[in-house]
């Protein structure tokens, strides 16, 4: 699409010998009843204390092959050796930010920044898309997928770095939506030299409302819902049960079109059960980040606000007391994908403009 006024350059990026703390599970999804039943776990009232589904903490060690992109403006400027650096959420792959349906540039961050200027590199997560689809419950687990962000950053920014284009990188800013937000805050904790800057939506920082998310999903079992399109899949890797219950949580009427939501249902990548389990188990200390932070929300998100972001925001300004500048906006009308919703070319001017301020 952006082949005009960019390069563009699609491969497989094999990482090996990748190290992350990781968690050995109390249960495991075989069938339509384990999920149910771990549905009912995860959305019960008491869940925070009666049910975490950690038996104890472990190590994992593996090569993945991570499937990615990078974009580049043919005319280049001094932007271009920033690159934005973006991670998707559950259940999407990097399409979320680059839609593949015909008319789908008036929703890609990606053509916006590359129209402002920047460099891109967006990936599919692993366990996603062309990724590896590494054991889901014990392997495809939140703090592996942040050391997978981390090797794949300092890829980039190598000097002489296969994967850019022979453009010279300097710096990364990160972009995270949904799950891939709390990876990327969890980067930007872990190590903050990687990235100058980051840039959350589908995130609150805030778990209370993933109760009426999970309840609302209700996943099931990828490979036995559909053989024909998921059969190669293990069984920990679950999805939501119809369109419906996707657009529940991914969409808000009236703003945003169903043919949409009908893309994105169509390139639904399952989600690993191992992440759900494992977020917020390893928490990452985001207080002492003090580079820029922007927070994108859309005003009527269901995992991160409860489907309210009014009253909600503030309590996400208090995990990043550093950040310089924060900048959290909560009155976009979307639901949970700000970027699939109607009038995103606002949103991205509003998130690109941050960046371009402050880097
Ligand atoms: C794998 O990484 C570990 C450190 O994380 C290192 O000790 C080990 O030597 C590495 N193994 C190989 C084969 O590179
Ligand atoms: C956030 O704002 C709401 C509504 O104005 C208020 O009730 C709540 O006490 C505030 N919370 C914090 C942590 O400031
Ligand atoms: C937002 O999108 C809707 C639907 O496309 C359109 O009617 C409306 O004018 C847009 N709002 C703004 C402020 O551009
Ligand atoms: C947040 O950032 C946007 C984009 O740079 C800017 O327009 C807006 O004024 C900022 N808000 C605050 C409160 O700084």
């Amino acid at each position: 699409m952006a082949a005009f006024f960019a390069a563009l350059f699609s491969y497989t990026i094999p990482l090996r010998n990748i190290s992350a703390p990781s968690f050995d599970l109390t249960f495991e999804i075989k069938t339509q009843w384990d999920i149910t039943d771990w549905t009912i776990n995860e959305a019960r009232r008491d869940s925070a204390t009666a049910f975490n589904g950690i038996a104890g903490p472990s190590t994992v060690v593996g090569d993945f092959d991570i499937s990615a992109r990078f974009c580049t403006p043919s005319k280049l400027t001094e932007r271009a050796e920033t690159v934005l650096v973006m991670t998707h959420g559950l259940g999407a792959d990097k399409t979320y930010w680059d839609p593949t349906f015909a008319g789908g540039e008036q929703y890609s961050l990606i053509q916006a920044a590359l129209a402002a200027g920047y460099s891109v590199f967006h990936y599919d997560r692993l366990g996603t898309g062309q990724s590896t689809k590494a054991d889901p419950h014990s392997v495809v687990q939140f703090p592996i997928q942040v050391e997978i962000l981390a090797s794949l950053t300092r890829l980039l920014l190598a000097p002489s770095s296969p994967y850019t284009l022979d453009v010279s990188i300097a710096s990364a800013v990160h972009f995270g939506h949904s799950y891939g937000s709390y990876i990327t805050a969890a980067l930007a904790s872990a190590y903050p030299e990687l990235t100058q800057a980051i840039s959350l939506s589908g995130y609150s920082g805030i778990f209370d409302f993933f109760n009426i998310l999970i309840a609302g999903w209700q996943s099931r079992v990828a490979a036995l819902l559909d053989s024909a399109r998921w059969g190669h899949l293990q069984t920990g890797y679950v999805t939501p049960v119809d369109i419906y219950a996707d657009a529940y949580l991914e969409f808000k009427s009236p703003y945003f079109d169903h043919t949409v939501a009908e893309w994105a249902s169509s390139v639904k990548s399952p989600y690993a059960v191992g992440e759900l389990a494992t977020l917020g188990q390893r928490p990452y200390d985001t207080s002492n980040f003090n580079k820029p932070v922007q927070v994108f929300q859309g005003r009527y998100d269901l995992s991160a606000c409860g489907g309210n972001c009014d009253g909600v925001l503030n309590r996400t300004a208090l995990l990043w007391p550093k950040a310089s500048p924060l900048n959290i906006t909560g009155t976009f009308p979307a639901g949970h994908s700000v970027n699939l919703h109607h009038n995103a070319t606002q949103a991205f001017s509003v998130m690109l403009d941050f960046v371009g301020r402050n880097i």
